[in-house]
């Protein structure tokens, strides 16, 4: 397994580009199967996850036509296959967003029923309950998720009593092709559930309200291939603009969009970090004392769960206490003890983590436990004095491209280890 070996203290000095959104490009990709023909998407990132999509795509039946550098031609005309298999998705929850088009396309689905992971239980529950309140038949066999519908899914009225990303991502890509309305209530907002409105949208979807929490969906009998590019990562510029300020160096963040950031723009300039707006680049320059400040994880447009690990590595050096509450998922503390095992004064009460920065953290053999918390133990290390190993970095390369790369470019002394 490879390892990644940090020495800290190296103030990070340049620019760096921002890759395609993880958390756009998967749902898209799942849309593929909405549709019959050639989907031809750009701006993909190339991390682990995405490669395990277009894989249970190839194993649906869809045809890669090409793949190279950042854009796929993805054929779904043959697309017929029903099964997701375990161990595909058993590595990602995220295949559980075929469920959706499986159905609303050819009226079955068997789809394994994606592992916990580190962060929390992360149950598909309120998927399952929208898509049986579109007429499916849904029932968990043998680790499996079975579905089938007779004579296609029909419009409802479902409302989220929590609020999720994919889960609102799955019944609207279901809604899309059902017969009938749809409304979706207490929505997520998140800017990759708008943009694959958007997307269905031009195949030929009517969908309403997204970006707000009621999305209403006309359904329609068919969609066009998909022509889309991926934006921006808004989780990959945020852990960079954090990397800029744990440093203190000067960071030039380019290809953004600013307006995804405003939650960890404004939280950095309250910790007194500068951060420059441009219209699709933001520069942010550490070096000024780091205030201590609260933060309290929420859904979109709140301060994002997938920032909370990366932040609380900033804030164990700041001066005074920083108390960060995690709303979201029931556990994702899991880099709390790598931080400590660096000198960081954390102490943590159920979902409430409280923490008194320290002088400096020194370098350690560190765990990587999962994607963020990962991010967030190189983000230490980089602000750390001495040498950090990080082992179990394939958490990492699940969601970040090139890591080492854009930070060694960035003048951090950082490399791989097999
Ligand atoms: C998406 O996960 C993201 N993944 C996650 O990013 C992100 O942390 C999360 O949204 C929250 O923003 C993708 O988009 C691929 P949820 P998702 O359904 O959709 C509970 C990363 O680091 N819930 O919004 O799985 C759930 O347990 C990843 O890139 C139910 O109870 O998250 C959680 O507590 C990690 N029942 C809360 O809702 C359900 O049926 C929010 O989960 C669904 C969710």
């Amino acid at each position: 397994m490879d390892k990644i070996v940090i020495e800290g203290g190296q103030p990070l000095r340049g620019s760096v580009r921002i890759s395609g959104a993880k958390n756009a490009v998967l749902p898209i990709l799942a849309a593929t199967l909405l549709t019959r023909g050639r989907n031809i998407i750009d701006g993909i990132p190339k991390v682990r996850d995405v490669a395990t999509m277009i894989q249970l795509l190839k194993d649906l039946g869809a045809k890669v036509e090409s793949n190279r550098n950042e854009k796929i031609v993805l054929d779904t005309s043959n697309a017929n296959n029903t099964e997701a298999p375990y161990d595909l998705v058993s590595t990602m929850r995220a295949s559980c967003l075929v469920l959706g088009p499986l159905l609303a396309k050819l009226g079955r689905a068997r789809v394994s029923l994606p592992g916990g992971c580190a962060i929390g239980a992360r149950p598909i529950d309120l998927h399952i309950k929208g898509l049986e309140a579109m007429g499916a038949k849904v029932w968990l066999e043998k680790g499996y998720v079975h579905g089938t519908v007779d004579g296609g899914l029909r419009g409802t009225q479902f409302y989220f009593d929590t609020v999720s990303v994919t889960g609102t991502a799955n019944l609207m890509m279901a809604a899309s092709l059902a017969v009938g309305e749809t409304i979706l209530e207490n929505a997520a907002k998140e800017p990759e559930v708008v943009f694959l409105a958007d997307i269905l949208n031009q195949a030929g979807a009517k969908i309403e309200g997204q970006g707000t929490d009621m999305i209403t969906i006309q359904g329609v009998s068919s969609l066009q291939p998909i022509e889309c590019h991926i934006f921006p990562d808004r989780i990959e510029a945020g852990t960079y603009m954090i990397a800029a300020a744990i440093t203190e160096g000067e960071v030039l963040i380019e290809n953004c969009i600013p307006q995804h950031l405003e939650p960890i723009i404004l939280k950095l300039q309250e910790a007194q970090v500068d951060v420059e707006v441009e219209d699709s680049s933001i520069l942010v320059r550490g070096g000024r004392p780091l205030q201590a400040i609260n933060a309290r994880t929420h859904p979109y447009p709140g301060f994002p769960t997938d920032i909370q690990a990366q932040f609380m590595a900033l804030m164990t050096l700041s001066r005074g206490q920083s108390i960060i509450m995690e709303t979201v998922f029931e556990n994702r503390f899991m880099h709390v003890a790598e931080l400590k095992r660096m000198g960081a004064d954390i102490t943590l009460d159920g979902n409430t983590a409280t923490i008194n920065g320290v002088q400096g953290l020194s370098g350690a053999p560190l765990m990587a436990t999962d994607l963020r918390a990962s991010a967030s133990l190189v983000l230490a290390a980089l602000g750390a004095k001495g040498q950090s190993i990080i082992s179990r970095v394939y958490h990492i390369d699940r969601g970040y491209v090139s890591m080492e790369q854009k930070l060694s470019d960035l003048g951090a002394r950082i490399k791989r280890i097999k």
